[in-house]
């Protein structure tokens, strides 16, 4: 638990599943050949250690300096597979054939379906058929690869559903493995899929130092359910001099309700097996999220990043549709970098946040994916 949130709301057959990996994990956590084994695929498939990039004309443009890490260079795309690949070495060690997922943006499912394919693993991936038409590109990878893509249609047939049907699944077949995409979920997930993202902080720690001599001012992430953010975090959270920021999606604007901000509307609930922030309509159930972004479309949040908002560790605010696409098209002309929707809020954030700063100021964004699959959006803008 991270103080009042997070915990494992489940049925009693779930919790046996649920069981089985928390057992495995604590052992797999133990056993160096295991870490090994995780950090060299990181290394040989993965690309890592991922670069930590200063953006020399957007430091110019925003007077202070911006280093990028740069996410978006790893093998599929993003920060997705760091975890996709812990989490099916671990699935393997418990003799599981089977791999099950849920998708929003295709980026996990594709990081998945990668992984299950190098390690021989039955890949099967849920994903809402809202998603499916909006990243029909990510499908058609998945497929390539081998998974087999299983449309949702329950509920508003997007991520959450997605994680609803993989959840239901588990509990009905004992051969299978549910490798969960973000820092939600009942435990242990929230804290496995931390475990298996903290090297982009770990590396960006190292990094820094390395070409500044000193910690970051500040590090930004974005947000959807918290895996990318808990990553780059992880390592700097005992570090309190440096300031944290969550970037939440704030859709058409926090006013309209129509955003992904759980944060912002500070309503505390289950769903997925956990207690955290999420978004509420007016008899008090989970209402559907909203972001031009897929990846950010999610009505909660991660239980950590609730307790760090609940401790005010970290800062978490929002940023709208209309600053995201702006500063996806800054980016790409300034740096010659096309990010994800996702984490153009990031980028976002630090325009605003620069205006606050002096020039010997760091602030790291974490890029956390390639901007590729978004471009069909960004064009009907
Ligand atoms: C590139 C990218 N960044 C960020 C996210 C948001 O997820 P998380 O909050 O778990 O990092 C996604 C989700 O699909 C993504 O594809």
């Amino acid at each position: 638990m991270y103080g009042q949130f997070g915990g494992q709301y489940v049925s009693n057959e779930l919790k046996l599943r649920l069981d089985e990996i928390v057992k495995a994990f604590a052992k797999a956590k133990e056993d160096e050949s295991f870490k090994q084994e995780y950090l060299q695929e990181l290394k040989d498939y993965v690309g890592r250690p991922s670069p930590l990039d200063k953006a020399e004309r957007l430091s110019e443009y925003c007077g202070c300096k911006v280093y990028l890490k740069r996410e978006d260079l790893n093998h599929t795309g993003a920060h997705k597979i760091n975890n996709a690949i812990g989490q099916a070495l671990l699935a393997k060690r418990m003799g599981k054939t089977h791999i099950i997922a849920e998708t929003g943006a295709g980026q996990h499912g594709v990081a998945t379906a990668a992984a299950c394919a190098m390690l021989d693993l039955k890949c099967t991936i849920f994903m809402g058929r809202e998603d499916i038409i909006r990243q029909n590109l990510n499908v058609k990878r998945m497929e390539l690869m081998g998974a087999e893509v299983k449309e949702v249609v329950r509920g508003s047939s997007t991520l959450k559903d997605a994680i609803d049907e993989a959840f239901d699944y588990l509990v009905n077949n004992d051969d299978v493995f549910y490798l969960i995409g973000s820092a939600v979920g009942p435990e242990p997930y929230p804290e496995m899929v931390e475990y298996f993202q903290r090297i982009i902080g770990e590396e960006a720690k190292k990094q820094i130092i390395e070409k500044e001599g000193r910690l970051p001012t500040s590090i930004i992430a974005c947000v959807g359910g918290g895996s990318n953010a808990i990553g780059i975090f992880s390592d700097f959270i005992a570090d309190e001099e440096v300031e944290l920021y969550g970037v939440e999606a704030g859709g058409k604007g926090i006013e309209t309700r129509q955003h992904a901000s759980a944060i912002s509307e500070n309503n505390i609930a289950i769903m997925h097996g956990m207690k955290s922030y999420f978004l509420l309509d007016d008899k008090g159930e989970v209402r559907d999220a909203y972001s031009l972004s897929a990846g950010l479309d999610y009505p909660g949040i991660g239980p950590k990043h609730a307790y760090l908002n609940f401790i005010k560790r970290v800062k978490y605010d929002s940023i709208n549709d209309d600053e995201a696409v702006e500063a996806f098209k800054l980016l790409s002309k300034l740096e010659g970098i096309i990010p994800a929707l996702e984490s153009s809020f990031a980028v976002a954030y630090a325009l605003k946040l620069a205006k606050t700063k002096n020039k010997d100021d760091i602030i790291i964004i974490n890029l956390s994916g390639r901007g590729d699959k978004d471009l069909g959006i960004i064009l009907n803008q």
